[in-house]
């Protein structure tokens, strides 16, 4: 009841907002998963696994119930507005397919990395005399300029196999989204130009369900039974929140939940990467994203 309490306040706290007039704008996800748009089955790929890899897997039954099981949210989870870093942007835009370290997963997800790399001239310097070559300052910022062109191009629009994290991407979360990938290159003095943004929840839960959540899950569609579950039907982002409540979606998300599989049906480790690296403030602002921004087709 309390957490219907804190949804209310916001929906006031957002009406007021917009008649302010200085929201992001913020719209609810839309279309096939980005899985389903690449054909590509949930058991071939590593897209959105990232923290699977990095991460404990989800429990199995016999380890459940945890001993300290989720929903810690903070009491301003739903109030005004956090600042965040490019690295906050990361996680919840990037991690998911190119990991916490940028490398990404190849041949199917490139690395991040010497992309970056390449938008600092100096450092194209430092690599080329590495290798016997002087290049002159006047050649490698240019060469450097049109990488960086290229990555902000991808930011806009994303790659063949990539989603586009645009055109809802305010020029700031570009500033610092572009400053911190610097910085996770080893960039040097990168970390001290960080560029700090400020958002409101419902903008952290955009973030989190359309470039993450989206991958794997279909935005609609029906709403899938306990055998079609375990058939490995993906439930869409549509149905989340009648489906589960507040608490059971925060601790699916960022501690993991075992599912009921097989008939007769039996507990089994679940599998849903376990997002170890968002925090349940941050699952429960997806929650809160999607409930007052139903999905659309
Ligand atoms: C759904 C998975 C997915 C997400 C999310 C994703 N990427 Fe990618 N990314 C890919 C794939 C796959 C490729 C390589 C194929 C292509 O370019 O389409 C790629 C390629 C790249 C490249 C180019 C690498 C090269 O070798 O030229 C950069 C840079 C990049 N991604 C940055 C980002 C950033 C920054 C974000 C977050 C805003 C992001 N990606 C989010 C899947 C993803
Ligand atoms: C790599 C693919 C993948 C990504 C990314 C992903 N999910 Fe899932 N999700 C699944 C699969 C598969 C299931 C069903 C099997 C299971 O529960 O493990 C599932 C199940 C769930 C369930 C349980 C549904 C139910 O009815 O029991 C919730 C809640 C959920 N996901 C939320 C999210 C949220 C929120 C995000 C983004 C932070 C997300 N998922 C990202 C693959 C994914």
């Amino acid at each position: 009841m309390r957490h219907g309490m804190r949804i209310i306040a916001v929906v006031l706290f957002l009406f007021a907002l917009s008649l302010s007039g200085c929201a992001q704008v913020v719209t609810p996800v839309e279309g096939e998963s980005w899985l389903e748009r690449l054909h590509r089955p949930f058991d071939e790929t590593s897209m959105g696994k990232s923290s699977g890899v990095y991460g404990p897997a989800a429990p199995m039954p016999s380890e459940w119930p945890l001993p300290h099981p989720a929903l810690q949210l903070s009491n301003e989870f739903t109030g005004q507005s956090t600042t965040l870093h490019g690295s906050d942007l990361y996680r919840f835009k990037c991690q998911g397919c190119h990991g916490a370290f940028g490398t990404g997963a190849p041949p199917e997800i490139n690395s991040v990395i010497d992309p970056v790399r390449a938008t600092s001239a100096r450092m194209y310097i430092e690599r080329m005399k590495k290798v016997g070559m002087d290049v002159a300052s006047k050649d490698a910022v240019p060469l450097a300029g049109q990488a960086e062109a290229m990555l902000l191009d991808r930011l806009h629009k994303g790659g063949t196999d990539m989603p586009s994290p645009n055109p809802y991407l305010t020029n700031a979360e570009v500033r610092s989204l572009f400053a911190y990938l610097r910085q996770l290159a080893g960039i040097p003095g990168a970390e001290k130009r960080q560029v700090p943004v400020v958002e409101p929840p419902l903008r952290v839960g955009e973030h989190i369900v359309k470039s993450t959540c989206h991958i794997c899950h279909a935005s609609v569609g029906p709403n899938p039974s306990p055998r079609e579950l375990s058939e490995g039907q993906i439930p869409p982002l549509s149905r989340l929140t009648t489906r589960l409540s507040l608490n059971e979606f925060v601790t699916k998300v960022t501690v993991g939940t075992p599912v009921l599989e097989g008939s007769p049906a039996m507990p089994a480790r679940g599998h849903m990467p376990v997002f170890t690296y968002l925090t349940p403030d941050e699952a429960a602002d997806a929650y809160l994203y999607l409930s007052l921004y139903p999905p659309r087709n």
